[in-house]
């Protein structure tokens, strides 16, 4: 069953990637000569780098105050000589990917920006007003792309004079690692922009899989329902190792007390209150979490890679704790739940869709087959949603 997981998973990786369902023409496709990045914070730097790197056009930061342009410029030069260090480019490539990154503090920077990205603060009003900033200055046709982690993307179009411009482009931590791009179509995005989206995602070298407008899209619904069960367990009194090990045996690249550190605590918190308005039946927003982001914790763990003892004493008070089979049980129950109400919906179009976003945006291993086939093979799709995801054969030895 390993061995045919790990086929199915190559198979999504090879052959479903690279032709991605629901993508328009291509020929409808617009140019891209010029890349704004609105934000110079982690995110829209690595974002920036990328662009450079395999667009080879000028790529321009905006941000509110120098210092901050000043850092997101500076950690782009930064990841462009360690390039150089390991010898994956040459020093006069290293220097003409330098000269392509510069920063603005104003947005008329944009003027002859064919695509402008923006990755702000995850807040509604504040990706809204950006956009409408960006809208006086950029040309009608200029593609407005979002980063958004979960926000409505049909939301952050509506007011625009031309909302047809706009698309989601969700790409995930680190960038340079995880080769998947969710590309979201809102109600207005028109076909030349999803084109466009198409083509810059595939000369960014990146697997676009087109995903509908729904909270968190793919990866983020599934990671943020995960690790709200282990989360819950915690707050009930697991202990933190055990609850954050419990997951262990799926062989997942991280468990899921890194993955938050690695995310970033605000911006989890952020993900679960979106769906948790979404979803309040099953999804919920951990007030140990949401302390933690007022202490202004970097995460669970401290800089000895220990459990940082302040955390742990916000997480005391629980009264009742889970075994680690129990924790697992439950992690893996929500996730077949889950799955099925994302293929309901239409979030996406087969199961495979699922699995090639969390092998290639989660770096979920190849022998669980990125998740459906392993909930096949233990019976929790059964015993949760009354069928498997897959027929027998498919990722898994035949019946
Ligand atoms: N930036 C750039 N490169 C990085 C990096 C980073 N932060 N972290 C690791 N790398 C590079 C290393 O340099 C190395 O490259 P090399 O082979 O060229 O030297 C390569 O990645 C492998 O690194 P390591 O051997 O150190 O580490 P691992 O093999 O353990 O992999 C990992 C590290 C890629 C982070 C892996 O653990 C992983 O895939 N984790 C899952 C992360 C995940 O789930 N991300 C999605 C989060 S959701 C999201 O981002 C969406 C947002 O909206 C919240």
């Amino acid at each position: 069953d390993e061995l045919r997981a790990g086929l199915y998973a190559f198979d999504l990786v090879q052959r479903r990637a690279k032709r991605p369902a629901g993508a328009p023409d291509r020929s409808l496709a617009r140019p891209v000569t010029k890349v704004g990045v609105v934000g110079a914070g982690l995110m829209a730097s690595q974002l920036a780098l990328l662009f450079a790197r395999r667009l080879e056009v000028p790529v321009v930061l905006t941000d509110l105050d120098q210092a901050r342009l000043d850092k997101g410029v500076g950690y782009v030069h930064a990841e462009v000589d360690k390039l150089l260090g390991k010898g994956r480019i040459s020093a006069d490539h290293a220097n003409r990917l330098k000269g392509l990154v510069t920063g603005s503090l104003t947005k008329d920077a944009f003027a002859d920006a064919d695509f402008v990205i923006e990755a702000v603060f995850e807040d509604l009003g504040v990706k809204q007003k950006v956009f409408a900033e960006v809208e006086e200055v950029v040309s009608g046709t200029c593609v407005l792309a979002t980063n958004t982690s979960s926000l409505s993307v049909t939301d952050m179009a509506a007011g625009l004079r031309h909302p047809e411009r706009v698309v989601g482009f969700h790409f995930f931590n680190p960038v340079a690692v995880l080769p998947l791009l969710e590309i979201v179509r809102g109600a207005a995005t028109d076909d030349a922009t999803l084109a466009t989206a198409f083509a810059v995602g595939k000369t960014l070298k990146k697997s676009c899989v087109l995903v509908k407008d729904a909270p968190a899209f793919v990866v983020n619904r599934l990671l943020t329902r995960f690790m709200g069960e282990v989360t819950a367990a915690a707050d009930e009194g697991t202990p933190l190792e055990v609850a954050d090990h419990a997951l262990d045996s799926l062989g997942l690249p991280m468990t899921p007390f890194a993955l938050l550190q690695l995310v970033g605590p605000a911006v989890a918190l952020h993900v679960a209150e979106t769906m948790r308005a979404a979803f309040p039946d099953r999804f919920g927003v951990s007030e140990n979490l949401a302390k933690l982001v007022a202490a202004g914790k970097p995460g669970m763990y401290g800089p000895d890679l220990q459990i940082d003892p302040e955390v742990r004493t916000l997480f005391e008070g629980g009264s009742s704790p889970s075994t680690a089979e129990e924790v697992r049980l439950r992690a893996l129950r929500a996730l077949a739940q889950e799955i099925r109400l994302m293929l309901d919906e239409g979030v996406v179009a087969a199961p495979q869709d699922i699995d090639l976003c969390m092998i290639l945006g989660a770096g979920w291993p190849f022998h669980t087959g990125g998740i459906t086939p392993y909930l096949d093979r233990t019976g929790i799709s059964e015993e949760v949603t009354g069928s498997r995801f897959l027929e027998p054969g498919v990722a898994s030895v035949p019946a």
